[in-house]
């Protein structure tokens, strides 16, 4: 049983909505997650698995309140072993290079702190999907599958 971290950044709610379905979908596996708490220790708390669904605000900014955490994970880069990390990110590519620009920053971020994924990330461009919960429900299948394996 993986015990699952989820970290949402969400302006107007999509980000959110695909959060809930991970929960949910987490949870019908019988694994243990939990919507977390945007603290600064957040990283440091007993998961073996974070998941971060973030969209994307500003000028390729994190959106509150989840920039804390990604603040924090960027000064300090901390060290835990065995943990996965991975991203859903939400963007618009009419935005050109600051596409999904939070997703991107936390993917980078996990990269320096040489934490691997479950797989790769799944980037939701709303110039073509309308819907993210319906456009995140394969990868979120298979990321369950995996982490069931
Ligand atoms: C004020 C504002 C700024 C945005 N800036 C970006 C951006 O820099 N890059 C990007 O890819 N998308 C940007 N977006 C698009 C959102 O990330 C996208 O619509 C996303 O699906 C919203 O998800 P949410 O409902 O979880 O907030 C911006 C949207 C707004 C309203």
């Amino acid at each position: 049983m993986a015990k699952v971290g989820i970290w949402v950044g969400s302006v107007f709610g999509g980000a959110e909505a695909v959060a809930q379905q991970a929960l949910q979908r987490l949870q019908q596996a019988g694994h243990q997650a939990q919507l977390m708490p945007l603290e600064a220790d957040a990283y440091q708390q007993d998961w073996t698995h974070v998941l971060v669904c973030t969209s994307t605000t500003g000028q390729g900014d994190v959106p509150d309140p989840l920039n804390l955490v990604y603040y924090q994970l960027r000064d300090t880069l901390p060290q835990v072993t065995g943990r996965y990390a991975d991203v859903i990110a939400l963007g618009d590519s009419s935005y050109g290079d600051t596409f999904a620009g939070a997703g991107r920053k936390f993917i980078e971020v996990f990269a320096e702190m040489a934490v691997p994924a479950v797989q790769a990330a799944l980037i939701i461009d709303a110039c073509e999907e309308s819907d993210p919960v319906a456009a995140s429900a394969t990868w979120l299948a298979q990321y369950v599958a995996k982490l069931s394996d």
